[in-house]
């Protein structure tokens, strides 16, 4: 499962680069905002750090609006990944970007139908946000299960993106079903990591290291 930080923080960002675990960065208009960087500024330096898809969103409403901020997009980096809304016209102008090259990723997915439009509309990514479907009395999950199913019953091609990701169980659920990439704040991949039994087991390897009176 690839791995992707949802985050336009860059110091994160190179951070969890120096891993090895990253293989792209999704970012959202709040999360821009968030940075207080500039949209174009900010996008260019992840591109920069990161060679995988660096998800940017457009945030016009109309087909002709989103192709023209996509075009001011695009030229970033060869690495920019054109997030749309799950709407028709965003539909429209996923339509029109993939079949010219362009990765795009469709974004607000809280339906296995609206999936569904979204792999036809040839989507390389496509976003279920289940932290919020979980929020709302939905079962996040379940939902990525469903996409899984229809997706390998037609052999689509779209990635199923798992976003709105909120913790380790959802990381593990997305992978246990076969998601192909999830998104998640720095804090919650770090937050793998993190195990009580690894950490007593290097406080008793050092305890023991210091009692052979060596050093390396
Ligand atoms: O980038 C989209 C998504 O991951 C947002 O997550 O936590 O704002 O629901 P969240």
């Amino acid at each position: 499962m690839k791995f992707f930080a949802d985050t336009a923080e860059i110091a994160d960002i190179k951070d969890l680069a120096d891993t090895g675990l990253l293989d792209g960065v999704t970012t959202n208009p709040s999360l821009i905002a968030k940075s207080g960087r500039d949209f174009i500024e900010v996008t260019k330096e992840i591109c920069g750090i990161v060679s995988g898809p660096v998800s940017a969103e457009v945030v016009a409403l109309d087909h002709a609006g989103m192709m023209r901020e996509a075009e001011i997009l695009r030229k970033i980096a060869d690495n920019v990944c054109i997030k749309v809304p799950l709407t028709i016209d965003g539909l429209k102008t996923c339509k029109a970007l993939t079949g010219d090259g362009t990765m795009v990723n469709v974004t607000l997915c809280f339906s296995a139908n609206q999936a569904l439009l979204a792999a036809k509309a040839g989507a390389t990514f496509v976003s279920p946000f289940v932290g919020r479907h979980d929020d709302n009395g939905f079962d996040g999950m379940q939902l990525i299960a469903d996409i899984r199913l229809i997706y390998d019953n037609y052999a689509f091609a779209t990635e199923i993106l798992v976003a709105s990701v909120r913790h380790g169980i959802h990381v593990l659920e997305a992978a246990k079903i076969g998601a192909d990439v999830m998104t998640a704040p720095p804090a919650v991949i770090k937050g793998l990591v993190k195990h009580v039994l690894t950490d007593k087991g290097i406080e008793g390897f050092l305890a023991d290291w210091a009692k052979t009176g060596q050093s390396l």
